[in-house]
């Protein structure tokens, strides 16, 4: 096992606002397994950032009629609140254009380009491209909308088709119209530098087989088929002017800037160093990360990135040469929306702009972040895509939050308070049940941790709930409310055997909701401090518990309804 982990999650373009699927795709399921990680021990550093660049920021900055670096300025705080407000905690939250980020970035990310350069693995090529002649402008990526002519959806961009999630071949989308004037598009000469990705098909895939059995079958069967297919060359430069320069001393690069999917991931380097610089004094530290094999890389992605984790990013960086492959692309799929009994992708045009499923307004409404990282890891999408049901959500709230978890803990806690004196009772009486209860910590310590170490992040938080619900058992059928009146030893170890049973949870919530840690501590009086994935250290007899409050709040049918 490697002992030192370097985390990523996909970086979200500054130009919206986070919603649940963002959040259940990449950066929940991230935040879990750093989490876990950290408590179980390893050294982890969690990376992240605003993607700044590219032609998804120009056109918002075009419809919002301001610049770029207002855009991304604006929806950069925008995302890291969102991300403070549910407890996502990166290390470094950058951003590829962001003053604090900016330098560093444009260093790592021309330095790679002229290195794949130099290497040869780039071929200039004049070529045809799509044209506004209204605006005066060519039109690459998502500046031009058409039929996709993999699988004929209508609404297409020209980078990739969000409907079948392969790359698009803008001179091959059928009817294609400019998003910029609305016009008709025309055809083009320019020059434009491409990376020969067939030049890595063998090697990528002969990694990727190394990995069967240990990645989810979804980014492996995605990305060894598109090598059956034949990987084509990509452009690595594009003809508009904000992002990174081309930095090759060619008049054909003037005015040119990087294609944005390669200056994208190369922000988990580049913030890498920005954290090493300010934390360490020095921004090389970032080879510790990146260049050992003693640190595993991790990058976490939404369904619609794999392309580009699991095939682009890894030939550039063997075009590249000098760092280590990833370790794992985890990849979950979209969630939707379910608005009156039917499914609705969530988008910025067609959902309900105070709909709760975006994660402004869900914390405005000042609702439990605890309830809705519960919710997104159970419906996870990690096998297939799932919905936002907002009734649902109430629903598993109140039966499972509420009457499973938070019940034990309540039952336990104010039993304590009532009985003992707000104090862990003494436990010599342990009786074989209170042992064998005792022992089922730790199992579901370990089956946890097992799910969470192979990013099985449903399949943890069941395992987590089984254990509550086990608890809810032990305290039925140990009934300290019988053995108070003729056994109070009894009683005291079935107690004493709860408030470890509180303790195990304490440590077990952790990496899915960090705030009932914090909560359970409070109540259990116990210090805040690291987290550590083990079967707890029972608090001795006598010791003083907080005051017993209530885990999670029971919610009203429409708590969640748009305009509550
Ligand atoms: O899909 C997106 O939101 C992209 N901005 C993700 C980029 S991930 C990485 F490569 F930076
Ligand atoms: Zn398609």
């Amino acid at each position: 096992m490697p002992s030192r982990y370097l985390v990523t999650a996909a970086l979200p373009y500054s130009n919206n606002r986070l919603h649940v699927g963002h959040i259940a795709g990449a950066y929940l399921p991230a935040d879990t397994y750093v989490r876990y990680l950290r408590a179980a021990g390893h050294d982890v550093r969690f990376i992240c950032g605003s993607d700044d660049n590219g032609v998804a920021i120009e056109i918002s900055a075009l419809q919002e009629k301001s610049t770029p670096q207002e855009i991304a300025a604006f929806y950069h705080d925008q995302q890291a609140r969102d991300f403070a407000g549910l407890g996502i905690d990166f290390d470094v939250y950058g951003g590829t254009h962001h003053p604090q980020y900016v330098a560093l970035h444009e260093q790592f990310s021309q330095e790679l380009f002229r290195r794949i350069h130099e290497r040869g693995y780039f071929t200039k090529r004049q070529t045809k491209q799509l044209y506004d002649a209204q605006a005066g402008r060519f039109l690459p990526d998502r500046f031009v909308r058409g039929t996709c002519h993999h699988c004929g959806f209508a609404r297409a961009t020209g980078d990739q088709c969000e409907a079948c999630g392969q790359m698009i071949e803008p001179l091959l989308l059928k009817s294609p119209v400019s998003v910029i004037t609305g016009g008709p598009t025309e055809v083009r000469e320019t020059t434009h530098w491409y990376l020969r990705l067939a030049d890595f098909e063998r090697p990528l895939q002969q990694w990727l087989e190394t990995k069967q059995g240990q990645w989810r079958p979804n980014v492996l069967n995605f990305a060894l088929g598109q090598i059956k297919r034949g990987l084509p060359e990509r452009s690595m430069t594009r003809d508009i002017s904000w992002g990174v320069p081309v930095p090759l001393d060619d008049p054909d690069a003037r005015g040119k800037v990087l294609y944005v999917w390669f200056d994208a991931p190369i922000g988990y380097l580049s913030f890498t160093a920005a954290w090493c610089a300010r934390h360490e004094g020095d921004w090389q530290a970032y080879q510790k990360w990146w260049c050992d094999p003693d640190s595993a890389i991790v990058h976490f992605i939404g369904e619609d990135n794999t392309v580009f984790h699991a095939l682009t990013w890894p030939a550039m960086l063997m075009a590249d040469g000098r760092t280590q492959l990833p370790a794992a692309v985890v990849a979950n799929n979209f969630m939707n929306h379910k608005v009156a009994g039917e499914l609705e992708k969530i988008s910025k045009s067609t959902t309900a702009p105070d709909a709760p499923v975006w994660i402004e307004e869900y914390l405005r409404r000042r609702l439990d972040p605890s309830s809705l990282r519960y919710y997104l890891t159970a419906q996870a999408p990690e096998a297939a895509r799932t919905a936002f049901d907002p009734d649902e959500f109430v629903a598993r709230n109140n039966s499972e939050l509420v009457a499973a978890l938070g019940n034990f803990v309540n039952r336990a806690l104010t039993f304590a308070d009532r009985y003992f004196d707000r104090k862990v009772p003494d436990a010599t009486a342990q009786t074989d049940a209170d042992r064998a209860h005792w022992g089922r910590a730790a199992e579901a310590l370990q089956r946890v941790g097992a799910c969470l170490s192979e990013y099985r992040f449903r399949a943890g938080l069941e395992e987590l709930m089984a254990y509550a619900r086990l608890c809810n058992e032990y305290f039925s059928i140990r009934a300290p409310w019988a053995s108070r009146k003729d056994n109070m030893p009894d009683c005291a170890a079935t107690i004493a055997t709860c408030v470890h049973a509180v303790q195990a949870l304490a440590v077990m919530a952790w990496p899915f909701m960090p705030a009932v840690t914090g909560k359970l501590r409070t109540m259990l009086n116990q210090p805040a401090g690291p987290v550590r994935w083990e079967p707890p250290t029972p608090l001795p007899a006598g010791h003083s518990l907080g005051e017993p409050t209530i885990l999670f709040a029971k919610l009203d049918p429409g708590a969640l309804g748009v305009g509550a």
